[in-house]
């Protein structure tokens, strides 16, 4: 191997090994993913770095990033707009060259979406999580709350550190980095400010909730339980708007407190919140499948309809073991497969519909769910 293709495979295998102009770099994911893509990066207020260079049709363009306190750090951020659906763009940020694609507009490819929660709980359980949900080179990921346990309190350089093994682990195949979309849970909070969330994550059309739209006919809506909003009242009276509106053939809740727990209590304050103001919204509006976490284990629930198992029902997935200790599940008549295991759930979306399996951190298939045809 010549020297100059070695260090063509070196920057692109390892663009994180040489970190130079920033402490981390990360990608999350704007209204509009197939013409739209943001870029965050974290520096210590000496570097200021505020130049951004990204290649479109051949030529380099240069942006400047806004800047704003990120606790004793500067958090720059770019967002690109008109750029082409599922498409390569790379970009340069002082000498450190990284590269990213776009969504396509349609399911004219299968695109793989990872989903999961609870994770920068454990160093070691998140970096193995990450090494084995890379490996499958999502086309992007969704961490349904307590991203980096930043929480209680401000503890703001967990953040940092949350971001800086996600931006040299999370790397697909091909050495794209794979962008992250973030939902609120209690330990992005502290006393009911978000510490720091709704800065990282800025496209959540109502602040700690939102919707996301993608190729064409498929919808997230990613929602607060109870960490800043309440379950009931304006939010519930959003999402019902929402999905009233909503021609998406595929719609998916993602939220972080599950209304169909694991291990906690179906009768707690939140569980029982979201089954009285969201779950009827699901059912009546053609929701099958809904991500849910904050239970340090994994589950899949039979369908259910109604408050009973029904082949009609919705699936509750999940149930928030990125890179957490697992806790013990429990015995109860809604769960069809569940156990004390770091778990997350690899969505692909194809012509055909949309298939989800749910794997540990070694890579092994524990369940799977179909969309209904
Ligand atoms: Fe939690």
């Amino acid at each position: 191997m010549s020297f100059f293709r070695f260090a063509f495979y070196l920057v692109l295998l390892f663009p994180f090994s040489c970190l130079s102009s920033f402490e981390a770099i990360y990608l999350t994911l704007p209204s509009d993913p197939a013409h739209e893509m943001a870029i965050h990066w974290l520096e210590t207020p000496k570097e200021q770095v505020s130049i951004l260079s990204y290649e479109i049709d051949g030529r380099w363009q240069e942006v400047e990033a806004s800047s704003e306190p990120f606790s004793s750090m500067l958090l720059k951020k770019v967002l690109l707009s008109g750029l082409q659906p599922d498409t390569s763009y790379r970009f340069r940020i002082g000498e450190d060259l990284f590269f990213f694609r776009t969504l396509p507009k349609e399911r004219s490819r299968p695109v793989k979406i990872a989903l999961g929660g609870d994770a920068y709980q454990k160093t070691r359980l998140y970096e193995k999580m990450n090494r084995t949900v890379a490996s499958y080179s999502p086309d992007f990921v969704i961490l349904g709350g307590d991203i980096a346990y930043a929480s209680p309190g401000a503890l703001w350089r967990r953040w940092v550190a949350f971001f800086k093994k996600w931006g040299e682990q999370m790397v697909a195949e091909d050495g794209r980095m794979i962008p992250l979309v973030g939902v609120i849970g209690n330990h992005d909070v502290s006393f009911s400010n978000p510490v720091f969330f709704e800065q990282l994550f800025p496209y959540l059309q109502k602040g700690t909730y939102g919707s996301l739209h993608l190729l064409g006919d498929v919808s997230f809506f990613l929602l607060d339980t109870e960490h800043v909003a309440p379950v009931e009242g304006v939010q519930a009276k959003w999402l019902e708007e929402e999905l009233k509106q909503s021609s998406s053939s595929y719609k998916f809740p993602v939220y972080h407190v599950a209304a169909y727990p694991s291990v906690d209590s179906m009768n707690g304050k939140v569980p029982s919140l979201v089954r009285g103001a969201w779950v009827p919204l699901f059912e009546l509006y053609g929701v099958r499948a809904v991500f849910e976490h904050h239970n340090h284990a994994f589950k899949k629930t039979y369908p259910i309809l109604e408050g009973k198992i029904d082949p009609k029902g919705i699936t509750y997935i999940g149930d928030g073991s990125w890179g957490v200790s697992t806790r013990r599940t429990r015995d109860v008549w809604y769960l069809q497969d569940r156990g004390a295991v770091n778990a997350f759930s690899l969505m692909t979306i194809s012509s055909v519909g949309v298939g989800v399996e749910m794997i540990n951190n070694e890579g092994i298939v524990l369940s799977t769910w179909k969309s209904p045809s």
